[in-house]
This record gives structure tokens, C-alpha cells and sequence, in this order.
């Protein structure tokens, strides 16, 4: 048996009290029933003004590592997605170490993926510890969309929440367990589906600009490519989708992951929704649903972790526990 990586605890965290369709409905053209029927969310959660990334991916971090039992000082590698970092640089997750006990001195990075962010930086602790480069490496997706949305925009502004979201990685040699199948993939030419329109260009920053997105075209690319993805790494592995016992998808729409769940043929009580509780939280979401359920997860278990986002990026992890 060779060398693998597999998912050993994972932790998040939600800041503040959820703020619900109600608020919105208060001074925007909307309503709670076309924000539940069009998109399932129900609430979102928004930090504080005051609240740093790194404040809240902390306690994300520090419940990966205890349900993982390994302590920061054990850490080979520490990476952070995030398309919503506290500063340009240095990278969150070099924040984030300075904020961990003991974990000085392991290097520590960020990724930038969007809404695949997570799947992008499990991929690349999958590789570390195949490779034998690390023995345990922290994940952590984390984002607050609340800091550049545009709250006048009807379109976006009901779709985010902040959120983090960790998962702790480690080197196994039990047969038949780990991650067995990654697959990922962008395509530039679809950047201007999402995006924050302003650019770090010339001798100065022209303004960061707003969230902006094409919605149905989003809509349309990410049920495609995400059946397609979770597809690609079932195939990899010989795994039928009817074998998984968990789909972890991104939490951005509820009729998203509906539609993926019912191309592969999943039953109802596979497929993992959060979406209703924290929204979109972006390099988050797949975190915080895997946390939702990880006391439901037994060895054994096919779990598959399916992502698409701003880049236009996408991808899949497959994992048995
Ligand atoms: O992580 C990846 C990031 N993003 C996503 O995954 C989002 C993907 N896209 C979606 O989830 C959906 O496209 C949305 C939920 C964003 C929109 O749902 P839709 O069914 O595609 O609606 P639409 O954009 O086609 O808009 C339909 C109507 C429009 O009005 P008209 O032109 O038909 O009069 C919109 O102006 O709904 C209107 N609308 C709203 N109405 C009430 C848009 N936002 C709202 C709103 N409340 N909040």
C-alpha cells in the first residue's frame, strides 16, 4: 500500500448572530420566498467590523487540529484558501501561523480559487504528503464576502455569508483509506462571470470594486462542470456514484447541489445542505458541510468534495474515510 493522505479532523466557525431574508426584505426589492425558492438560503452570518480573517478562521483552525488531535507545533504545512484576504501580503495563512501556538517555521501560503478555493488547497496538501514532503497539514478555507459586496445589488448581496472552515490532513499507510482521486480545472475565459471588476494596476490601487456576477451564466457552468468533475473522480477511483455515502458539494445554491446530486443518482439523505443556514461562504462552504456531519461518518465511507467558482474554476476531491 502506498503513501496516503486523508482527512483526519476538520473544525468551523460562524460569526455573530444569522442574519435572515427579513433584513434584506427591509430596504430592497425582494422577499423570503424568492430568496428560499430561487437559492434555499435562510440566513446568513456577517463579522463584525472589528473581526480580522484571521479572527476568524482561529477558532476553525484550533478545532481541526483538536478533533484531529495534532498540535500546531506538529504542522508541516499550513494553507489557506481565501479570495478575501486581510492584506495583500503577506499571505492569511502566514497571519494565521503567527496566531497558532508553536507553528512557527513550517512554510505557510495562500490559494486563490474563488469557491474552489478549498478543493484546490486539498489537492495540494494531497500531494505534499504523497510525496512525502508533509505528515500533517492544515486547510483552511476561509472568507468574508461581506466586505466586498455591494449591499444595493438585490442580485448578490442575499447569496453570501462570512464563514471558516479547517480540515487537518495527515499521512496514513491504512489500506484502502484516503484521498483516491483529485481532479481540477479553469478556464480563464470565463472570468468576467465573477469577478470584482476594479484592478491593482499602475503606480496605484484604481479601488477593489464590488462583487459582480452573471448569475444564470454562473448557474448554468457550475451544475455542468461540477456533475462532470464529480464524475471524472468517481471514474478515477472505479467508484460508482451510487457507492458514495457522502456528497459534500459547495453550498451556494440549493438547486445547484440538487441538480449535481441528481445527475450522479444520489439519494436524498447523501447529499450534505448547509446552504439554508450560512450561504454562500465561499473557500468555506465545503468545509463547514463536512464539519456538519463528520460524527456521521464511518470508515469506509466514499466522500465526495465537488467545487466551482470565480476563475471560472472548478474541481473534485474523492475521499474514503
Ligand atoms: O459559488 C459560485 C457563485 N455563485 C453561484 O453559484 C450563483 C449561481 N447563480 C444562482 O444561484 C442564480 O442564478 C441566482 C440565485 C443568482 C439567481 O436566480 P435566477 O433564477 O437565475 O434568477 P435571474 O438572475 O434570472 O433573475 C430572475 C429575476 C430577475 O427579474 P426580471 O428581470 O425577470 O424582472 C431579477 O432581477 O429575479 C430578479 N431578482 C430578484 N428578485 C427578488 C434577482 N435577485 C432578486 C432578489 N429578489 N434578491
Amino acid at each position: 500500500m502506498s503513501r496516503r493522505a486523508t482527512i483526519s479532523g476538520v473544525g468551523g466557525e460562524l460569526p455573530g448572530e444569522p442574519v435572515g431574508n427579513a433584513h434584506f426584505a427591509s430596504y430592497l426589492d425582494t422577499d423570503d420566498a424568492w430568496i428560499v425558492s430561487r437559492t434555499g438560503i435562510e440566513a446568513r452570518h456577517r463579522a463584525p467590523a472589528d473581526m480580522s480573517l484571521v479572527d476568524l478562521a482561529l477558532p476553525a483552525a484550533e478545532r481541526a487540529l483538536a478533533s484531529a488531535k495534532v498540535k500546531a507545533a506538529e504542522l508541516d504545512l499550513i494553507i489557506m484558501a481565501t479570495t478575501t484576504p486581510d492584506q495583500f501580503m503577506p499571505a492569511t495563512a502566514c497571519l494565521l501561523q503567527a496566531r497558532l501556538d508553536g507553528a512557527a517555521g513550517c512554510p505557510a501560503f495562500d490559494v486563490q480559487a474563488v469557491c474552489s478555493g478549498f478543493v484546490y488547497a486539498l489537492q495540494l496538501a494531497d500531494a505534499a504528503v504523497r510525496a512525502g514532503q508533509a505528515e500533517r497539514v492544515l486547510v483552511v478555507g476561509a472568507d468574508m464576502y461581506s466586505r466586498i459586496l455591494d449591499y444595493q445589488d438585490r442580485g448578490t448581496c442575499i447569496l453570501f455569508g462570512d464563514g471558516a472552515g479547517a480540515a487537518v490532513v495527515t499521512a496514513t499507510e491504512t489500506e484502502g483509506t484516503g484521498i483516491a482521486a483529485v481532479d481540477l480545472h479553469a478556464d480563464g475565459r470565463l472570468a468576467a462571470i465573477i469577478e470584482t471588476p476594479g484592478r491593482v494596476s499602475g503606480q496605484r490601487l484604481e479601488g477593489t470594486g464590488a462583487f459582480a456576477m452573471d448569475g444564470p451564466q454562473v448557474y448554468k457552468v457550475a451544475i455542468e462542470k461540477m456533475a462532470e468533475s464529480a464524475r471524472a473522480v468517481c471514474d478515477q477511483a472505479a467508484v460508482a456514484p451510487a457507492d458514495l455515502a457522502w456528497l459534500v458539494a459547495h453550498q451556494a445554491n440549493l438547486r445547484i447541489i440538487d441538480r449535481v446530486a441528481k445527475d450522479l443518482g444520489l439519494a436524498d439523505e447523501r447529499v450534505v445542505r448547509t446552504v439554508a443556514r450560512h450561504a454562500n461562504t465561499s473557500a468555506a462552504s465545503i468545509p463547514l458541510a463536512l464539519a456538519s456531519v463528520w460524527d456521521r461518518i464511518v470508515p469506509g465511507d466514499w466522500v465526495l468534495f465537488t467545487a466551482a467558482g470565480g476563475g471560472f474554476t472548478w474541481g473534485s476531491v474523492l475521499w474514503r474515510a
